[in-house]
């Protein structure tokens, strides 16, 4: 077995901190013989059913799990640990505009960018779950200088899981026939799931597929999946969500070949996209958290399109928080 590595899971005793914890222990992220070292971070609300899961951690006699910590202290959570997924967030309050959610989250990612800076190790990796998953990780990045941005990345995997699951669906394939299948841009109602490189057991899937359900059923279905789990669940996604971090962490750590999978990035000016806004591409995941975007794809005009609009939205979360940045305070600067 190898020597323990730590993980740390802020928002531990939240719904999908519930589901996740248990899957990490077990060891289907990071690989059957990686020895794991828990170190739960909550709120001091948080900190009573955070005890009941420890319980439960205990109970569930995982051989892999070498150690079960829990704090409300970020320094102390995230100190030497090599992977750290974000998952606790302020949700939206009754009355609570979208704006306010921002703000409310983007103090929290800023202390937390802050702590990372201070004590991650050389090469930690950031999984940002919490909403607004794109513009919290850029927030996180921004106040961590000393971290390359490549560090932070926000989940899409979720959503390419839907994706690529509809399709299967739709094209009567187990979902393991299915690949390619792109999320761009913002884990939000304007993300664009696209299908035009996307394949069906190798066969392009809009050779399966006819483009009016893209547009008129596929699209919108993927975009609003939150939301149709809510209205039957009565709360939202949370073991899917956790399925989806174990998957995003999993493969860049021990490599997925040459399978896209979509992570909501730090731009690089690739597909003319706003350089430093957190938009989901399609990445190849080559192990040891080394993933590149996968580049040049042919864009048709309906995707510039949809690209744009969740661009577009993700430079507006950008703005409504920039003078939360460091250096940016209440100043309006070029980016
Ligand atoms: P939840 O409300 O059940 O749990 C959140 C937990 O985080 C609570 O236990 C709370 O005490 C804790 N928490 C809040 N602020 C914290 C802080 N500053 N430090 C440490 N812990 C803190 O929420 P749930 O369902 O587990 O969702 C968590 C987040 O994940 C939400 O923001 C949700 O919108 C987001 N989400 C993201 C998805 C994605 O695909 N990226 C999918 C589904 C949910």
């Amino acid at each position: 077995l190898l020597p323990p590595l730590k993980v740390a899971v802020t928002g531990a005793a939240g719904q999908i901190g519930y589901a996740l914890v248990m899957r990490i222990a077990s060891g289907e992220m990071l690989g059957k013989d990686q020895l794991i070292d828990l170190s739960l971070i909550e709120t001091d609300q948080g900190m009573s059913p955070l005890r009941g899961v420890m319980m439960e951690l205990e109970d569930g006699a995982f051989p892999l799990l070498n150690k079960v910590t829990a704090t409300t202290d970020l320094n102390e959570g995230f100190g030497d640990a090599a992977f750290n997924l974000l998952v606790g967030a302020t949700p939206r309050g009754p009355g609570m505009e979208r704006a306010d959610l921002m703000a409310a989250n983007a103090k929290i990612f800023a202390e937390q960018g802050k702590a990372l800076n201070d004590v991650a190790p050389i090469g930690a990796k950031i999984l940002v779950v919490g909403n607004p998953a794109n513009t919290n990780a850029l927030v996180a990045s921004h106040n961590a200088p000393d971290m390359w941005p490549e560090q932070f990345v926000a989940m899409t995997r979720l959503d390419q899981s839907r994706a690529a699951a509809l399709l299967a669906e739709k094209a009567d394939v187990p979902v393991k026939d299915v690949d390619r299948v792109i999320i761009w841009g913002n884990h939000s109602a304007t993300q664009y799931p696209d299908l035009s490189h996307a394949r069906v057991g190798g066969k392009w899937a809009k050779s399966i597929v006819d483009d009016k359900w893209i547009t008129d059923d596929f699209i919108p279905r993927v975009q609003k999946r939150g939301a149709e789990v809510i209205d039957a669940r009565g709360a939202s996604s949370a073991a899917s969500a956790a399925s989806a971090a174990i998957d995003a962490v999993r493969d860049m750590q021990l490599g997925s070949g040459d399978a896209w999978q979509s992570n909501a990035i730090p731009s690089d000016g690739s597909y003319g996209i706003a350089d430093g806004i957190w938009y989901s591409v399609p990445t190849v995941c080559h192990g040891d958290s080394h993933y590149r975007r996968v580049q040049k794809l042919p864009i048709d005009e309906f995707s510039a399109k949809m690209m744009t609009k969740t661009e577009k939205e993700l430079i507006a979360e950008r703005d409504s928080v920039r003078h939360l940045l460091p250096g940016h305070e209440g100043k309006p600067v070029s980016w």
